[in-house]
Formats: C-alpha cells, sequence, structure tokens
C-alpha cells in the first residue's frame, strides 16, 4: 500500500478538507459513544498545530439529499471542542458563499466544522459539480475516514481526484492494522467468523478461506455449516436450507484453510432473557429447542486453536451475546484473546458492530492489538474488496 500521510505535507498556511466520519451513535441530540470522535482527533490536532486550516466534513445518518434538521451536525460541534481542546466554528452547510466566506476568514490553526455532506443529492451521487464546490478554496485533501471508504460518494472520492491526497491517522492506523491482520499477515493466522446469516456473509468466507490458515465458523451461521455436514438442525435454528449447498461447496474448496465449527451448543427452550441454559452435542440437541449460543467444548477447542495461531481476525460474535446468560462463550473467548495479546503471543484485530459491542461488553476492547471504528467498510475491506476511498488515496 503506498499512500502519502500527515507527514508528507506541509501545512502551514494552507487550506485542509479533511473528511471525517463523525457519523456518531446519538439519541435525542446526545451522543452515546464517542469513539469515534476520539479517534479522529490526533488528525485534528496534528493539522492544526502544524499550522493547517482545518476543514472538517461529514456525513451523519442518511437524510437522502435532503436539509432535514433532526440531521445537523451542530450538535457535534461542542464535542469535538471538548475531545480536542480546539475552539470549533460551526458553519450551516457544506458549499456555497457563506461557507467559501467563513473558510476565506480562516486563521492558521482555526478549524471549522461543516454541516452535513449529505444534505445534497450530488455527495451520494458521487457528482462531479459538487465535488468541484467542495474542492473550491482547498488546498490539501485527507481522508481520515476508513468507516466511509466503501461509498464512492464525493467527499470520500471524487474531490479527491481534484486535490493533493493523503491519509488522516486514523486512515492509517486502520489501514495499518487490517495488513498485519489479513493483507500481510504473520502466519498461521486464524479467521474467527460469526453473526447468524451465510447470505451476508458469503463474500467474506470465500475470501478468508484464501488467506488464513484457519476459518473459525460460529454463531447462527455454523448451523448451515452443521446441516451441510449432516448433522441434524432443528426449527430453532437459524439454518438458512438455501445457503446448504453452499456452505457445503465453501468446505469442499477450502484447499489448505482448515474450516473448524462448534462441537456442542447451548439451547434455551424459548428465545429471550432468563432463560435456563442447557448444553449438547451438536447432533443432540432435543428437538424445539432455541439455539443460543456455542457450548464450552466448542470455545475450548476454538481458543485452542487460537492460541497455536500468531494472527488472528475476528468479526461477528459466537453466540446470543446480549442476551445472558448466552454471552458466556463469546466472553471466553474474548478474554482469551485477550489475554494472548497481552502477553505477546498474538495480533488481534476485531471489527464490526456487534464484535466491537460484544468486546466493549465482555470488558477487553482496548486489550486487543486492534479494533476497528468501521461497520460496513470493514466488512468489504475483509471480502477483498477495493475500498473507493483507500484506492483514490493509492493513486
Ligand atoms: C458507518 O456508520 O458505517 C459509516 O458512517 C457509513 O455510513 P453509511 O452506511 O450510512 O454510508
Amino acid at each position: 500500500m503506498s499512500y502519502k500521510t500527515l507527514s508528507d505535507f506541509d501545512f502551514q498556511g494552507k487550506t485542509v478538507f479533511v473528511r471525517a466520519d463523525l457519523n456518531v451513535p446519538a439519541k435525542d441530540g446526545v451522543i452515546t459513544d464517542m469513539t469515534r470522535i476520539d479517534r479522529f482527533v490526533p488528525t485534528l490536532k496534528e493539522i492544526a498545530e502544524k499550522g493547517g486550516k482545518v476543514v472538517v466534513a461529514s456525513h451523519f445518518g442518511r437524510p437522502k439529499g435532503e436539509k432535514k434538521p433532526e440531521f445537523s451536525m451542530a450538535f457535534l460541534k461542542p464535542a469535538l471542542e471538548n475531545a480536542s481542546g480546539l475552539h470549533v466554528k460551526f458553519v450551516d452547510d457544506c458549499i456555497g458563499e457563506a461557507r467559501d466566506e467563513a473558510i476565506n476568514a480562516m486563521e492558521n490553526g482555526d478549524v471549522i466544522l461543516l454541516e452535513n455532506l449529505r444534505f445534497y443529492a450530488g455527495e451520494e451521487k458521487n457528482d462531479k459539480e459538487f465535488a468541484e464546490s467542495l474542492a473550491s478554496g482547498i488546498d490539501i485533501y485527507i481522508n481520515d475516514a476508513f468507516s466511509t471508504a466503501h461509498r464512492a460518494h464525493a467527499s470520500t472520492e471524487g474531490m479527491a481526484h481534484l486535490l493533493p491526497r493523503g491519509a488522516g491517522r486514523l486512515m492509517q492506523e486502520e489501514l495499518e492494522a487490517l495488513d498485519k491482520a489479513l493483507g500481510n499477515p504473520e502466519r498461521p493466522a486464524v479467521a474467527l467468523v460469526g453473526g447468524s446469516k451465510v447470505s451476508t456473509k458469503l463474500d467474506l468466507l470465500n475470501n478468508l478461506v484464501k488467506k488464513v490458515d484457519k476459518l473459525v465458523i460460529s454463531g447462527g451461521m455454523a448451523h448451515t455449516f452443521l446441516a451441510a455436514k449432516g448433522i441434524p438442525m432443528g426449527a430453532g435454528s437459524l439454518v438458512e436450507e438455501g445457503m446448504i449447498d453452499t456452505a457445503k461447496s465453501i468446505m469442499e474448496n477450502a484447499g489448505d484453510c482448515k474450516i473448524v465449527l462448534p462441537v456442542d451448543l447451548t439451547w434455551a427452550d424459548e428465545f429471550g432473557e432468563g432463560q435456563e441454559a442447557h448444553v449438547s452435542d451438536a447432533d443432540k440437541v432435543p428437538a424445539g429447542k432455541v439455539l443460543m449460543d456455542i457450548g464450552p467444548k466448542s470455545a475450548e477447542e476454538f481458543i485452542g486453536v487460537i492460541e497455536k495461531c500468531n494472527t488472528m481476525i475476528w468479526n461477528g460474535p459466537v453466540g446470543a451475546f446480549e442476551i445472558k446468560p448466552f454471552d458466556t462463550q463469546t466472553n471466553a473467548i474474548a478474554r482469551a484473546v485477550a489475554r494472548l495479546t497481552s502477553e505477546g503471543k498474538l495480533t488481534s484485530v476485531a471489527g464490526g458492530g456487534d464484535t466491537v459491542s460484544a468486546l466493549k461488553k465482555a470488558g477487553v476492547e482496548p486489550d486487543l492489538t486492534y479494533v476497528s471504528a468501521a461497520g460496513g467498510a470493514f466488512l468489504e475491506w475483509m471480502e477483498g474488496k477495493s475500498l473507493p476511498g483507500v484506492a483514490i488515496l493509492e493513486k
């Protein structure tokens, strides 16, 4: 991978457009998770401290090309100020006269935050004219939003063609971590994939069998693989009948990659909180029961596989981790991964919304080598797809 980073530019006196991902989880105007803002702060501060005039832009939610007040980004200004210790001026448009004037009035080290990019349809359409308006008055383009790099939008791709371009520190950190995990891993490398559906992770599984030495398939999607091996899965499983042949062909074409499946499963009478947990071997779950988690023998076996590897990439919890006690095996694996990482025996990289929540819930998120702030972009990258927002930086 070759792209410019913040170290390659002289920002003094330059107007720098920084595409951040400030699409943070929020409820009634209150931010519920500061991760994306906190991780963006080093880039913001570095450019401002180096004398750049920083123009921060992002989308928030999906207003679909219309100026909808509930999607205004004004509420992010104090959060950005608190997190960075910098004064931030909010400008209530991302293109146009008022924004151009605000940019012209900037001094070195100033920061402005623009209004939601998706208030214009041209953003998602990657419209050339809109990209030109975004780029007007700008000297340098920095993309610090790996988590939107799977979108070929005007601010993530189109305008980058028009300016000297580079990656912010968060983008750089994500790309380096992901390269260590899958691009160029220290072998043996294992991928742990969970989640409920094979159908949503088909490209990912097909890519992973080519990249890793061991592929642990868990969560609800493992039920389809167990069924493909002829193990009867009841009505309370998450088997996708239409995917059984696909699961068979993934296993048949795995080549040197060893596929590992659960050997026991945790089930309950009904889906939900407060249900009693029972464990059976995968082929002995009584009829009509709801599968909620893998069993302890499987977790032990998975941990054994991970212990023999130097690199691990993780996407998807192994059970219904939101509902106690069905978070038990996800937690056990998370703790083992954290321990092995802390002992210097494992490079561990995880990503995806549910996976990050599960790691946070297990209290081990800071102990992994890297936890990606991206959702969809992380998945597409794991699928081996070229991300337009990254590809343009490499040109
Ligand atoms: C995300 O939250 O994954 C990114 O901000 C991308 O958002 P989008 O799916 O609305 O493009």
